[in-house]
């Protein structure tokens, strides 16, 4: 039974029975289905033999799924209890800042061991492919938080972890090197070829599939982009339904998260799409501004063009983002789900510049006391805008925002903005 909410309440926990114990698939909610990927050499639709080699085959029947609800295997959930439900916690230190009459609410996915959204899509990935005999899993990750992640879900597991990480995060950010480590998976610089080239998504994702395609022992994890990683990460907006109803919320007027290949954001959104009355928002980097002006058509994944061509926003295989402290924006597509959604107008997207960023996560950790990750700061900044657009209309709007990862391994960032080095994007 819910009982509303008292007034100074600021965390509404869910118990652990509460997990949701399925999965949301937005594809029968789609207004069309989605176009197909298409084979990279003949151009045609590729069908699950052509995914066989690097994806598990439950993974594949995900992606293709129509079913409305897939069951959350019981060996998962096992895992994703180590810190499901997650909170969901209302900023009302961040509103009485701002003065503002909207409601502020986020999802804190920080409290992750890998201290991000990532480990909702490592965890089934590493066990579905665990369950088909595979030893070992390749990836690319940018910021660090996607090959953190699955370095954990591989451990959980008994499987090898191998990570390709983009050399300018790889820099940027040498301690999550050492927590891959310690959860035994293996880390190296990408391009692996070119050790100038400051590297990209685009280019650490054709390193990592080159890899799962070497070795039969191996396959591919992807972190984002694909239908099945934003389906795993439904719990997020799954279990806020809920928790919102504990706050007192029928429903939130607008549901917002970063960008960067779209699976924070649909994990978070995705539950609300049935829904009309509430908007949805991508906040993502203007260094980086895939759904802004990218353009919507046909395009590999990868630099390399090693991946399907899927119909997406995008910058061009080849185009290769400012190194801003946002590593897991840095990505010239984007999911073709969310595409889509922004396509027909059905999700609002806005950019944002690196230094409003760090305001806006500066303000956020002197008020509420969280240090968010650059990542995170692009959803803050826009939820920020929000109510002070609320404000201007004397509004009580109820804003939604996924804090999608903490900036703990991201300090250098900070340091360079406190320091006024952060210099600014192109
Ligand atoms: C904390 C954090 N947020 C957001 C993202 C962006 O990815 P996605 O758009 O798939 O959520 C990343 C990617 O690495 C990340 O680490």
């Amino acid at each position: 039974m819910t009982v509303p909410a008292e007034i100074t309440d600021t965390r509404f926990s869910l118990s652990q029975a509460e997990i949701p114990s399925a999965w949301f698939n937005v594809a029968p909610h789609l207004s069309s289905p989605l176009d197909p990927p298409l084979h990279p050499a003949t151009r045609e639709p590729v069908g699950p033999d052509d995914l066989a080699p690097l994806f598990a085959g439950e993974l594949i029947g995900q992606e293709m799924s129509a079913d409305p609800w897939i069951d959350i295997p019981g060996e998962v959930l096992d895992v994703l209890r180590l810190w499901r439900p997650t909170p969901l916690i209302r900023a009302r230190r961040l509103e009485a800042a701002l003065k503002t009459p909207a409601r502020i609410y986020f999802k804190d996915e920080s409290v992750s061991p890998a201290g991000s959204h990532k480990p909702n899509s490592a965890v089934p990935q590493a066990f579905y492919n665990a369950r088909e005999g595979i030893k070992r899993l390749s990836t690319e990750t940018g910021a660090g938080q996607w090959g953190t992640a699955l370095s954990f879900a591989c451990a959980q597991y008994d499987l090898e972890c191998a990570v390709y990480m983009v050399r300018k995060s790889f820099e940027q950010k040498p301690y999550r090197k050492v927590i891959m480590e310690t959860w035994g998976g293996s880390v190296v610089p990408s391009p692996i070829d070119d050790p100038s080239n400051a590297g990209s998504l685009g280019s650490a994702i054709s390193d990592a599939v080159a890899d799962a395609m070497g070795r039969d022992d191996t396959h591919y994890a992807l972190g984002s982009v694909l239908n099945h990683v934003l389906l795993h990460q439904t719990v997020i907006g799954l279990e806020a339904q809920q928790q919102l109803a504990l706050a007192g919320e029928t429903r939130p007027d607008v549901v917002i998260a970063p960008c960067g290949g779209g699976s924070n954001l649909g994990g978070l959104a995705l539950p609300f799409l049935p829904d009309p009355s509430v908007r949805l928002l991508a906040a993502e980097p203007a260094s980086c501004p895939t759904l802004t002006q990218g353009t919507y058509e046909y395009d590999f994944g990868d630099v390399q063009g090693l991946t399907p061509m899927m119909n997406m926003y995008t910058l061009g295989h080849d185009f290769m983002p400012p190194g801003i402290h946002a590593g897991g924006l840095r990505y010239h597509g984007d999911s073709p789900i969310i595409s889509k959604l922004v396509h027909e107008g059905r999700m609002e997207a806005v950019a944002h510049r690196q230094k409003a960023v760090f305001e806006a996560n500066v303000l956020f950790a002197r008020v509420e006391g969280k240090l968010p990750a650059p990542e995170a700061g692009h959803g803050i900044a826009s939820a920020i805008a929000e109510a002070n657009d609320a404000t201007e209309k004397n509004e009580e709007r109820v804003i939604l925002f996924n804090y999608c990862g903490h900036g703990l391994l991201d300090l250098a960032a900070y340091q360079d903005y406190l320091a006024g080095d952060l210099g600014e994007e192109p």
